[in-house]
């Protein structure tokens, strides 16, 4: 299981060495020793802070993904936390100059936002690839009454699940290739880890489980299913996407996660036979984990009701329409608009309060993410929206030769916010633009 922090404590980035393949270890960036970071619990309603104190020898910023957070304290990608001094390190010293820290920071998080399952990461400018690569993503959950009164599977039986992938040198050491060939495209591993953990197996009881996914890898895509299928198919149920829950659950044979993606599903082990090892396994059936069905047939007090929310209702008429194009440059560079990303440069100035709609188009593949609101997906290809893009969502699976129209409202916030590709290398290699709510 991994750790729990609340809101309020402090966390400290530095390296460790984790034993994630057998008989060796790899020296890895963690939030308090551990990847995934720990798992940070908030209440909707209750603000809250995190401070964060950096023990790494380079610079690292914080982003609270899904997050509904006030520009100080979004994760700018040059709003740097800098390194403490070795000599240092022992003492409190956190100093504030401009808008740059030394040693730690303190996060401030309204939380002015429903349940949902958010992660946090680094987000450092041309860094961001291989410092999540290197351990720095951890997740965030907000809980709240609507939610709470829901009989969903809870306790034992409700899993986040961070799924990865990694590349290794034979001494265990992760392998990114900056750089290189391999790394303008977004960097893939050959080993796909869930919570740290190659391949792992979890024995689960013949009742329904709340698997929280999350596709926190640098580049690779997942189509995730279930190997064997239960009888009737619609393995995953789905019941929420990456800002909370769904008006209704859905059905899925199949569940397909772009970086940065999140679905929330109940899958009820109680459909297979008991005994049965069931692996979850990518497009091309590669592993991802296996849950094995133990023990007798138990109580099971939870249930997915047929109306989860009614926080879904459509967002009125836009007062403006933009259009954004994600492509690359002849230089190789990954561009919106055609701009490579400049710290200042707002490609878009929405007014608070207003309803817009954003229009993504490209040649290529790319996970669109927005900061500050969720949003709903309005349309695909001129088309009826997708199998998953339903619900609010702050990531945006946009593949080649697509059209992708999205609805948001810009809420609470003024200020400067992020939008760009989460294909991390992408992002690093300046698909990413400022935009200022006004
Ligand atoms: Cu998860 Cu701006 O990123
Ligand atoms: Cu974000
Ligand atoms: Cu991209």
């Amino acid at each position: 299981a991994i750790p729990a922090v609340l809101a309020g404590e402090e966390i400290v980035q530095r390296e460790a060495d984790l034993a994630i393949l057998p008989g060796l270890t790899t020296r890895a960036w963690t939030y308090n020793g551990s990847f995934p970071g720990p798992t940070v619990v908030t209440r909707s309603g209750r603000a809250a802070t995190v401070m964060h104190r950096n023990q790494l020898p380079e610079p690292v910023v914080v982003h609270l993904h899904g997050g509904h957070t006030p520009a100080g304290s979004d994760g700018y990608p040059i709003d740097q936390i800098m390194p403490l001094p070795p000599a240092a390190v022992h003492h409190d010293m956190a100093t504030m100059a401009g808008d740059t820290t030394v040693g730690a920071r303190t996060y401030r998080y309204p939380m002015q936002q429903r349940a949902a399952t958010l992660w946090y990461h680094d987000h450092r400018m041309g860094f961001t690839g291989p410092a999540v690569y290197r351990g720095l993503a951890g997740f965030h959950l907000v809980r709240d009454d609507e939610e709470d009164a829901l009989p969903l599977p809870r306790g034992e039986r409700e899993l986040p699940l961070m799924i990865t992938d990694r590349a290794f040198e034979e001494d265990g050491s992760f392998r990114y290739p900056l750089g290189d060939a391999d790394y303008m495209n977004g960097v893939l591993g050959d080993v796909i880890l869930v919570n740290g953990r190659p391949w792992p197996v979890h024995e689960v009881d013949p009742a329904r489980y709340r698997l929280r996914l999350l596709n926190a890898s640098n580049a690779r895509r997942y189509r995730l299913q279930f190997d064997p299928q239960p009888p009737g198919g619609d393995a995953f149920v789905q019941i929420g996407s990456d800002g909370g829950l769904l008006t209704r659950p859905m059905g899925h044979d199949t569940l397909e996660l772009a970086p940065a993606e999140r679905f929330d599903v109940v899958v009820d082990f109680a459909r297979w036979k008991p005994g049965t090892k069931i692996r979850l396994i990518d497009r091309d059936g590669g592993d991802v984990m296996r849950f094995d069905v133990t023990g007798p047939k138990t109580d099971d007090p939870s249930r997915v009701p047929p109306v989860l929310s009614t926080s879904a209702e459509p967002l009125p008429p836009p007062k403006r329409s933009r259009t954004f194009r994600f492509g690359q440059g002849r230089d190789g560079t990954w561009r919106i608009n055609d701009l490579t990303y400049q710290p200042g440069r707002a490609l878009a100035r929405p007014r608070l309060g207003e309803v817009e709609h954003w229009r993504f188009v490209t040649d290529f593949h790319h996970p669109i993410h927005l900061h500050l609101n969720h949003f709903q997906v309005v349309s695909r290809n001129a088309n009826e929206i997708g199998e998953y893009d339903r619900g609010w969502k702050d990531t945006v699976d946009l593949r080649a030769s697509e059209a992708v129209e999205i609805a948001v409202r810009f809420t609470d916030y003024t200020g400067t916010f992020m939008l760009h590709c989460h294909n991390l290398e992408h992002e690093d290699m300046a698909m990413m633009a400022d935009f200022v709510v006004e």
